[in-house]
């Protein structure tokens, strides 16, 4: 059997960085690589526990040049991909649409051209699995969940891009036979994500006596999964899931934004040593975001069922490792907090 050579893209990033190292560790017969542009959400720094690894090549590269990607495929022969990067953050995406335009559907398409002319003559031997998000669904407003078979109904710049990248993997495969596999998965949090993400920012927000800019009411709903648990799913979902299949990923925990926040400002009072009630002080309601979603619920019963994948942590355990990551990790957060993020900051959040 030929040895598996697996592209990774977006390594550098939140999700992609647990994926990679999850890859790396469990399969050392595997060759790994992550492509990265490194924007402002990459970072090599999350993942220098594995970056010697005998099975792990860095390559820096964008994947808007379509030439570029191509060289590569020629370069390096990958057999696999599993498609991470992204731009992922929605009010970016409102105020720049073409970035998540550019990134997210001619990346993806490019992506596709390289593999589908690399793997042209043996397209059986090659699996391209596209990751994407539950925001595709769009908003739930009267109860029920996602599922698989939910009508796309995107809502923001950021998951009109995604759902548009979906329907290229699912077009390329109807049409030219790749092999791919999808997953749409529900909000993740853990260590390093940016903190532009409501998890990290109010974390660092407290920890600084910053505000807390909720935004409306804090009553729009997520379905919140641990990180690593993600990267669990895209695992099993590499190795068992069904080619042409799509599986949504979540643990079943939906938390209204203000009861959220309220776990978060206990749980940092007592880990800051701060009076109770203390760090709630900070709550300032800001203007709603744009066409803000109200609900993403996620019914993950296929993936449990047909793969035997199920969350590992519970959400009291996920957010109090969450939270003490990211303040034995005052380094990494200073550090990606420092430079550009300040004027993103003070462009979204003063006057909002
Ligand atoms: P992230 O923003 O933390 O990381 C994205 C990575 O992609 C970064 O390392 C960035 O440098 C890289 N990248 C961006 N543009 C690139 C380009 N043109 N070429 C090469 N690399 C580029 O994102 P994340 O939160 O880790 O999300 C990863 C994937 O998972 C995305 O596809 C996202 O849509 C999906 N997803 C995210 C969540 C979530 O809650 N974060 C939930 C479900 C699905
Ligand atoms: P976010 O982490 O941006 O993820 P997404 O929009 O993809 O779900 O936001 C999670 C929720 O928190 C969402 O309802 C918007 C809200 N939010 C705030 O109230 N204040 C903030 O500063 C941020 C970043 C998000």
């Amino acid at each position: 059997m030929t040895k598996k050579k697996i592209l990774i893209t977006g390594g550098a990033g939140f999700i992609g960085s647990h994926v990679v190292r999850l890859f790396v560790n469990k399969y050392p017969d595997y060759e790994i690589y992550n492509l990265d542009k490194l924007t402002y959400a990459g970072n090599l720094k999350n993942i220098t526990d594995i970056e010697h690894n005998k099975n792990y090549t860095f390559i820096k590269a964008d994947l808007v040049d379509a030439n570029q990607i191509h060289s590569l495929f020629e370069q390096y022969e990958f057999t696999d991909v599993i498609h991470l990067a992204a731009e992922s953050h929605v009010d970016r995406s409102i105020t720049n649409p073409l970035d998540f335009v550019m990134t997210n559907v001619v990346g993806t398409v490019n992506l596709l051209n390289a593999a589908k002319a690399s793997w042209k003559n043996n397209l059986d031997n090659h699996l391209f699995y596209h990751v994407s998000t539950d925001e595709v669904y769009g908003s739930l407003h009267d109860g029920g969940f996602f599922l698989e078979t939910t009508p796309y109904d995107p809502q923001s710049p950021y998951s009109a891009s995604k759902a548009a990248s979906d329907h290229f993997v699912r077009a390329y495969h109807n049409t030219y036979k790749i092999k791919v596999v999808l997953s749409n998965c529900s909000n993740n949090y853990g260590p390093n994500q940016f903190p532009e993400k409501l998890i990290p920012l109010f974390i660092n927000n407290i920890r600084n006596n910053k505000p807390l800019p909720v935004y409306g009411k804090g009553e729009n709903v997520r379905d919140w999964l641990f990180v690593i648990d993600h990267a669990r799913a895209i695992d099993d979902v590499f190795h068992k899931g069904k080619v042409g299949e799509t599986y949504n990923i979540g643990g079943f925990n939906e938390w209204k934004n203000l009861d959220l926040i309220k776990v978060i400002c206990k749980a940092m009072d007592k880990k800051l040593g701060r009076p109770e009630g203390e760090s709630e002080k900070l709550i300032t309601y800001v203007t709603d975001r744009a066409g803000h979603d109200l609900r993403y619920a996620i019914d993950a019963n296929k993936i449990m069922n047909e793969l035997g994948w199920k969350p590992s942590l519970q959400f009291e355990e996920g957010i109090e490792k969450t939270i003490d990551w990211y303040l034995a990790n005052q380094e990494w957060m200073d550090e990606v907090t420092s430079g550009n993020y300040q004027t993103y900051y003070d462009k979204m959040y003063t006057n909002r």
